[in-house]
């Protein structure tokens, strides 16, 4: 839900220069599995883009059969021509399959003036502007509630990235949830770390919660409906409230009652350390793999 749904027929001044951005556009997207699709998704509900200039390429022919019916989108197997000739090429394969991918667009495919945006993780923008020698590159750490629209990603652009191509990015990444720009690729490693793995912590507290409540005695439906609700709440409150999340940790936490209690537990048990070491060590592993993929 939006709190500004607007009659049909009228476009906020934001959705027309949104709109205007993309006159002309033409954006192929080169694998088109979960990230593709929610990106094709997305640009076509907020009418950025008309079906007919995005181009969907993929392995299998089902998979292309299915974009095609579903969004109306040009689709093909051929990654070379998803590629050539568009002023955006979306690089969406598996990091396992860029290489094959990078061999198979380095010659020529991608016409001078094009953006590369590239989602694929752990992929440093240097092998990708050696594979296709070529110069405007974005670079996107994703994560994967993007897949609902409620994704956030960071991104960083070369310097060879125009303005308007940095605006049609904004505009991409908005149909994702939010997006973050950042000066340098080094922060897009501690994205990874943070909010690229960071759902990965937040289902393991949500799994943490629930088993605990049907440990007390709570059916698991009733456990998982108490959890997931408190979770959204409380990122609601913190965000509307704009209070430090320490205050509002105090404001439910009474001299001696049970809040206290439990929360003198975690401490003892050094969850603070572990969430920090853990977070370390992603950014460490992350920077580690782009290492081994420059
Ligand atoms: N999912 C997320 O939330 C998320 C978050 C952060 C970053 N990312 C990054 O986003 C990228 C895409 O992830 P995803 O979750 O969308 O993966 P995915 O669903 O597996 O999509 C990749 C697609 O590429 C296709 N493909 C395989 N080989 C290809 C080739 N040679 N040429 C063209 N297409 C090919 C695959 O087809 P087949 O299925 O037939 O092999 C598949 O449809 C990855 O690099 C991932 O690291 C994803």
């Amino acid at each position: 839900m939006t709190g500004t749904s607007k009659g049909a027929g009228h476009l906020g001044s934001r959705e027309v220069s949104a709109r205007l951005m993309f006159t002309e556009t033409q954006i192929g997207f080169i694998g088109s599995g979960v990230m593709g699709e929610a990106m094709i998704k997305g640009l076509l509900a907020q009418k950025l883009l008309a079906p007919q200039c995005i181009v969907a390429s993929d392995p299998r022919s089902e998979r292309l059969v299915e974009l095609a019916e579903q969004y109306g989108v040009q689709v093909t197997a051929d990654n070379v021509s998803a590629a050539r000739d568009r002023d955006i090429v979306v690089l969406a394969v598996k990091p396992q399959v860029l290489g094959e991918v990078l061999n198979e667009l380095g010659n020529a495919a991608i016409k001078p003036g094009a953006l590369v945006l590239s989602i694929v993780a752990g992929a440093p923008i240097e092998r990708i502007a050696r594979g296709l020698n070529h110069q405007a590159i974005v670079r996107v750490m994703p994560n994967t509630p993007a897949q609902i629209g409620m994704g956030m990603s960071v991104w960083t652009a070369t310097p060879a990235t125009g303005e308007a191509q940095r605006q049609q990015t904004r505009a991409i990444l908005a149909a994702l949830g939010e997006e973050f720009f950042v000066d340098h690729e080094d922060y897009l490693d501690m994205a990874t770390a943070l909010s690229g793995t960071g759902p990965a912590y937040i289902f393991l507290v949500m799994e943490a919660l629930i088993d605990a409540g049907v440990h007390m005695g709570f059916p698991r439906w009733i456990a998982e409906r108490l959890v997931l609700q408190t979770m959204r709440g409380s990122v609601e409150f913190a965000r509307t409230s704009k209070r430090h999340p320490a205050e509002l940790r105090n404001m439910v936490t009474s001299p001696g009652g049970t809040s206290a209690e439990a929360l003198y537990q975690l401490e003892k048990g050094g969850l603070r350390t572990v969430i920090s070491k853990a977070v370390w060590a992603a950014y460490q592993k992350s920077k580690y793999l782009g290492g081994l993929n420059k």
